[in-house]
């Protein structure tokens, strides 16, 4: 089958690998309908993360035809159309049962290798790296999908494959973000980041009973979607002094309840701490540039929630003494889709909840090398590449 592989820091390509099966009697085996690019795969593509082995397949974010089923999979059908979240859970394990399925104890088949990075290692993740666990991703014709019945959750009627394929990964993020703001009815929450998981995650916040959503980012363009698509109010960072002053001002001096950090580890900003962060990152002192971190930490009000979903490595700097002080709550995780999937899939179908206007670029899977480059460029007001194994449908 054809699939995107990473090869190495700025070097993927299309390649023919093995075709993807039926592994363990719990699997599925998907005809990839539709994946899509994620902000999670710059920091592997600019070699800010490591983990990825040459070959590996890459994407995590997808929809599709179930094709195969394993002989232990009873509710999942050859023939349905499914959405599948990107963290790969067991259902059955303590995590599960609490529903932290990206937490999975099940999953990884490679948890020994990163155990000592992080204390007790995460579930399983398509095409992310080896210590999460080395699955082949969902760029591809054909991607096996452990725990079928787990992890395949139906697309109803009036639900298009477009927006479908992001209740995969960008719109659940989103949703955990602004669930862990623990949002009362007419709260003010500021969203760092207009990426693909900053717009879900301002979108949710409003679905949760948000009465003020501002989005803090400098592309217009983004900026632009955060006002009209999701009805949010808007703060350029680039043309303000200082994001904290600006959003104190907007709240009667007393800042957002809460904050959602949606930039992660290639975030930018302006003055001494950006530059150091830059030379430490080139060093590989440190593997984050911090910025909106630390200004979210800021900007949050006393005894707000600063809600983390940006993906951080060693992150120097982080000012301790600023939650201590101001009684800030943190929270943050990886996504557990299983756990908002289904709401979000109602949301989309009572229209409530629109997300196929994330799709700026659409191409076939032989192009997605350069749908990497446009989406990692954000030319030409890209915000996600959809990649279609064989030819791209003209309507949606
Ligand atoms: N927790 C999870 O499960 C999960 C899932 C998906 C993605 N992520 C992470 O979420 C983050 C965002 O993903 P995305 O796909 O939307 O990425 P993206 O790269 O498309 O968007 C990031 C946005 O942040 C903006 N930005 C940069 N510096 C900023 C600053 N100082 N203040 C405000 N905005 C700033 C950029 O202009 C950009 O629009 C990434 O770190 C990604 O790895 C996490
Ligand atoms: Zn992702
Ligand atoms: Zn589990």
């Amino acid at each position: 089958m054809r699939a995107l592989c990473w090869n190495g820091v700025n070097d993927l390509s299309v390649e023919t690998v093995p075709d993807a099966g039926i592994v363990n009697p719990r699997d599925v085996v998907l005809r990839v309908g539709l994946t899509t690019t994620c902000g999670s795969d710059l920091h592997f593509i600019d070699g800010y993360l490591p983990g990825m082995a040459p070959g590996d397949v890459f994407g995590h974010e997808f929809m599709g035809e179930v094709v195969e089923v394993g002989s232990q999979v009873s509710r999942v059908r050859v023939g349905d159309r499914v959405v599948v979240p990107s963290f790969i859970a067991c259902g059955a394990c303590w995590y599960c049962e609490r529903e932290l399925y990206s937490l999975c104890d099940t999953t990884n088949p490679h948890a020994a290798m990163q155990q000592p990075l992080i204390g007790y290692p995460s579930g399983g993740i398509y095409g992310y790296t080896q210590p999460f666990g080395g699955y082949a991703g969902s760029h591809a014709e054909y991607v096996r999908v452990p725990f079928g019945d787990v992890n395949c959750f139906d697309v109803p009627e009036g639900v298009s494959d477009l927006q479908a394929l992001f209740t995969s990964d960008a719109a659940p993020t989103g949703f955990m973000g602004a669930d862990f703001c623990d949002i009362s009815p007419g709260d003010t929450v500021a969203v760092f980041g207009a990426g693909a998981v900053g717009l879900m995650a301002a979108a949710s916040a409003r679905l949760l009973g948000a009465g003020r959503v501002v989005v803090v980012d400098r592309l217009p363009e983004r900026l632009e979607l955060a006002r009209t698509r999701v009805g949010a109010e808007t703060v350029d960072y680039s043309e303000v002094d200082s994001v904290q002053e600006t959003l104190r001002e907007m709240t009667g001096g007393r800042g957002p309840d809460s904050v959602i950090e949606a930039v992660g580890m290639e975030g930018h900003g302006t003055g001494v701490q950006q530059v150091l962060d830059r030379t430490k990152q080139a060093l590989r002192l440190e593997t984050d540039r911090a910025t909106p971190l630390r200004e979210a930490a800021l900007a949050v009000r006393k005894g707000g929630v600063l809600s983390v979903l940006g993906v951080y490595g060693l992150t120097d700097s982080f000012p301790m003494g600023v939650v201590l002080n101001k009684g800030v709550t943190i929270r943050a995780a990886q996504q557990h889709g299983q756990r908002y999937v289904p709401r979000l899939l109602q949301h989309v179908a009572a229209g409530e909840l629109d997300t196929g206007f994330l799709a700026t670029h659409r191409m076939s899977l032989e192009d997605s090398v350069e749908g990497y480059r446009i989406f990692k460029e954000k030319e030409d007001g890209c915000l996600r590449a959809v990649f279609t194994p064989g030819p791209v449908p003209q309507v949606q």
